[in-house]
């Protein structure tokens, strides 16, 4: 589903990405890992439209992502979370799932829609979606709380429930489990391995050990923005150049 070729990312004179090549399939977890710094986050910008790639090549379904603007790749079905916390705190849960959709509508349709007797109904069929998504998530009785009191770990499901709401068919989740207890930590890992289930392919950047051994079907590990490895978490666990620059770190 997603190709990236040789993707090369520099700032003036700082190659945050270099030469980078992986592809992902519908359906599997594929995990970047790699010490702060390496190159993550910057990857994920490069494939969302947040950044442009010095280099290389970046395809979804056969159709080139370069040139595009966030908004373009995120209306394809890719969409991603972001580091830090995208919650809209004073908003309800489902006003912050919502918010996942109207990305998707442009805003002309809304604007023709809106008044005519057509816009109760759309409303309705989104709010009902909405709400399958958080039923899906294990969260529903939440939707009408406002956003801020959730715990860490239910923020995070919220998150991937607007990435999710608008039918997508990749989403990537940049450091998801930052912060959560080891119960929400592995409530998450059973909503990513079942959103995998439904086919959708997910990338993620995560740190905590635990969760990506367990939820990872592929793992590639980034420093100063290179390749280090790539495989199944048995093989990148045992790699000794991934054991050299994580000993290295400490
Ligand atoms: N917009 C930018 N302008 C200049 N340099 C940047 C920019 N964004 C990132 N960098 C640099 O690129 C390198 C890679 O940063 P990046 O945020 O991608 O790392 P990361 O792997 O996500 O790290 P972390 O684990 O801390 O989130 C760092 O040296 C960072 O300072
Ligand atoms: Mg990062």
């Amino acid at each position: 589903m997603l190709h990236v070729e040789n993707m090369t990312v520099r700032f003036g004179g700082l190659t945050a990405v270099s030469d980078l090549s992986f592809q992902v399939r519908q359906g599997e977890i594929f995990t970047m890992m790699g010490p702060n710094g390496a190159g993550k986050t910057t990857a994920f910008n490069a494939i969302t439209g947040f950044v442009r790639p010095s280099d290389g090549k970046v395809s979804y379904k056969g159709q080139s992502l370069l040139n595009r603007s966030p908004d373009e790749i995120a209306g394809q079905g890719i969409r991603r979370t972001f580091q830090n916390n995208g919650i809209l705190r004073e908003m309800t849960v489902l006003e912050n799932v919502l918010a996942g959709l109207e990305l998707a509508i442009p805003h002309a349709f809304w604007r023709t829609v809106l008044g005519a007797p057509s816009a109760r109904r759309a409303e309705r069929e989104a709010v009902a979606r909405s709400r399958a998504i958080l039923a899906r998530l294990g969260i529903a009785e939440m939707a009408d709380r406002n956003a801020g009191d959730l715990s860490f770990g239910q923020q995070r499901l919220v998150e991937i429930a607007r990435a999710l709401v608008a039918d997508a068919q990749l989403i990537m989740l940049d450091e998801p489990a930052v912060g959560l207890s080891p119960g929400d930590r592995q409530q998450l890992g059973l909503v990513l391995r079942d959103v995998a289930a439904n086919g959708i392919a997910i990338v993620l950047v995560e740190h905590v050990q635990d969760l990506v051994m367990a939820v990872s079907d592929r793992i590639l590990v980034l420093n100063y923005g290179k390749c280090l490895a790539e495989g199944k978490p048995d093989a990148v666990r045992k790699d000794k150049a991934v054991l050299e620059a994580y000993l290295g770190q400490e």
